[in-house]
C-alpha cells in the first residue's frame, strides 16, 4: 500500500531525464533557439502525427499565441466552455478580446452545447476554444462543422489531453491549431512549458515569429512582425525529448488502470462513471459523478483523508464566470456546467497507483456513500 498522497499528477523523472538535461547544459546553448528545441519540436511532430510543433513557455502562452496568430484582439469575442479552467480564458483577456462562456451539452459531458453556442454567436464572434478536461475528449465533428459554417476558428485546448483521441484523431489536431501544456502536472513534463500543433506551414511560421519578437526565421532580424518572447528554454526542451521517449508506455499503463477503476466504479450504487464516448480514449484521470453535490463534496473530502486527491475538490471546481477575474464579463448561468462542476469527482490512474490503492479508492467511495 502506498503511504504517499496520490495526486492526479505523477511527475516521472529518472536518470535518463537527468542525463538529457546535463547533456544540454554541457552545450552551453541554453536559450530557446538552441538546436535541442528544434529536435524536441520534430519529436513532438512525429509523436502527434502533425507537420509542425512549435514549443513555447506554457500552455497559457500556447493559447495566447494561437489567438494572436489568428489576429484576434479588441472587439472580438471568443467562446469558451464554462467548464474550462481559468488558464483557457485568460489569454482571451490578454489579447484584448472578450470571453463568452457557453454551456456544455449535458451534466455528464465536456462537449459544448451546440444550441447554446449558436445562441451566443454574434457578429463579433471569431473563435471557439474546445477543451478536453482531464483528457476526456469533448467536441467532435459537429463543433468543427459549426465553426466551418460560421467561418469561426476552432482552437483545441488539449493541455490535459496528451494522447487522448476521438477515433483515429488525436485531441489537439482537429482544428488549425492545437495548444498543449507541459507543466509538471502533465503527462509530458518540462516543468513549465507548452507547445502548439498545426499542419499549416504558414501558421507554424507565424507562431514561431510571434514567440520570438517577430523574427520570422534564423538569420533574419527581430521585429519583422509583432512578437513576444514565449520561447521554451533549451533545458526544458531537452527534458521534453527524454519525456517523450516513454510517453506511449505511460499512456498505455494509465489506460489499463483507468479501465479497471472505471469498471469497478460501474459496480458502485450512488455514483456514475463519467461517460467515455464511443471511439474515444484518454489517460489523465478517472472521473465519476456523484448523485448530488453534497455527496460529491463528501466523496472529495473522504478520498482526501484516505490519501487520494480529487481535483474538483482540490480546485473548488466551478464555472468560469464564478471567478473574480471574470466578474466584469456579463454571463448567464450555464445550468449543465454548474451541475457538472458540482457533481464531479476524480481519481488518479498513474503508474504510482498500486492495485491495493485501487481497492482502497473503491472501498473509500463505498464507505462514504454508506455513511
Ligand atoms: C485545460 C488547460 N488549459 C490551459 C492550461 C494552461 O497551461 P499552463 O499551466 O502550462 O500555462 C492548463 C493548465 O493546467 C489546463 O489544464
Amino acid at each position: 500500500m502506498s503511504t504517499e498522497v496520490l495526486d492526479t499528477a505523477h511527475p516521472l523523472l529518472d536518470e535518463t531525464d537527468s542525463a538529457a538535461v546535463m547533456e544540454a547544459l554541457s552545450t552551453r546553448d541554453l536559450s530557446g533557439t538552441a538546436p535541442v528545441v528544434a529536435t524536441y519540436e520534430r519529436a513532438l511532430g512525429r509523436t502527434f502525427g502533425v507537420g509542425h510543433a512549435v514549443a513555447c513557455s506554457s500552455g497559457t502562452a500556447a493559447i495566447h499565441l494561437a489567438l494572436l496568430a489568428h489576429g484576434i484582439g479588441p472587439g472580438d469575442e471568443v467562446i469558451v466552455p464554462a467548464t474550462a479552467p481559468v488558464m483557457t480564458a485568460m489569454p482571451v483577456l490578454a489579447v484584448g478580446a472578450r470571453p463568452v462562456f457557453a454551456d456544455v451539452a449535458d451534466s455528464a459531458s465536456f462537449a459544448l452545447s451546440l444550441p447554446d453556442v449558436q445562441s451566443r454567436l454574434s457578429p463579433r464572434t471569431r473563435a471557439i476554444i474546445s477543451v478536453a478536461m482531464w483528457g476526456y475528449p469533448a467536441d467532435g465533428d459537429a463543433l468543427a462543422a459549426l465553426c466551418a459554417r460560421h467561418g469561426l476558428i476552432l482552437v483545441e485546448d488539449a493541455a490535459q489531453a496528451h494522447g487522448s483521441r476521438t477515433g483515429d484523431r488525436l485531441v489537439g489536431t482537429r482544428g488549425r491549431v492545437g495548444a498543449l501544456s507541459t507543466h509538471e502536472r502533465k503527462l509530458i513534463n518540462t516543468g513549465e512549458g507548452g507547445f502548439l500543433l498545426t499542419d499549416d506551414t504558414d501558421m507554424a511560421r507565424r507562431l514561431v515569429a510571434l514567440r520570438n519578437a517577430g523574427k520570422i526565421a534564423r538569420g533574419e532580424e527581430f521585429g519583422r512582425c509583432f512578437g513576444l518572447n514565449f520561447k521554451l528554454p533549451a533545458l526544458s526542451a531537452a527534458l521534453g525529448v527524454s519525456q517523450l521517449a516513454r510517453f506511449g508506455q505511460r499512456l498505455a499503463t494509465r489506460r489499463v488502470i483507468q479501465a479497471r477503476l472505471a469498471a469497478a466504479l460501474a459496480g458502485v450504487a450512488g455514483v456514475t462513471p463519467f461517460p467515455v464516448r464511443d471511439g474515444t480514449a484518454n489517460g489523465y484521470a478517472v472521473l465519476f459523478l456523484a448523485d448530488d453535490p453534497a455527496m460529491a463534496s463528501l466523496l472529495g473530502e473522504g478520498l482526501g483523508e484516505a490519501g487520494f486527491v480529487s481535483d474538483p475538490h482540490r480546485y473548488a471546481y466551478r464555472p468560469l464566470y464564478r471567478y473574480d477575474a471574470f466578474a466584469d464579463i456579463p454571463a448567464d448561468d450555464c445550468p449543465n456546467a454548474t451541475a457538472l462542476c458540482s457533481l464531479l469527482v476524480s481519481l488518479p490512474c498513474h503508474e504510482g497507483v498500486a492495485p491495493t490503492d485501487e481497492q482502497r479508492m473503491i472501498s473509500t467511495i463505498r464507505r462514504v456513500l454508506e455513511s
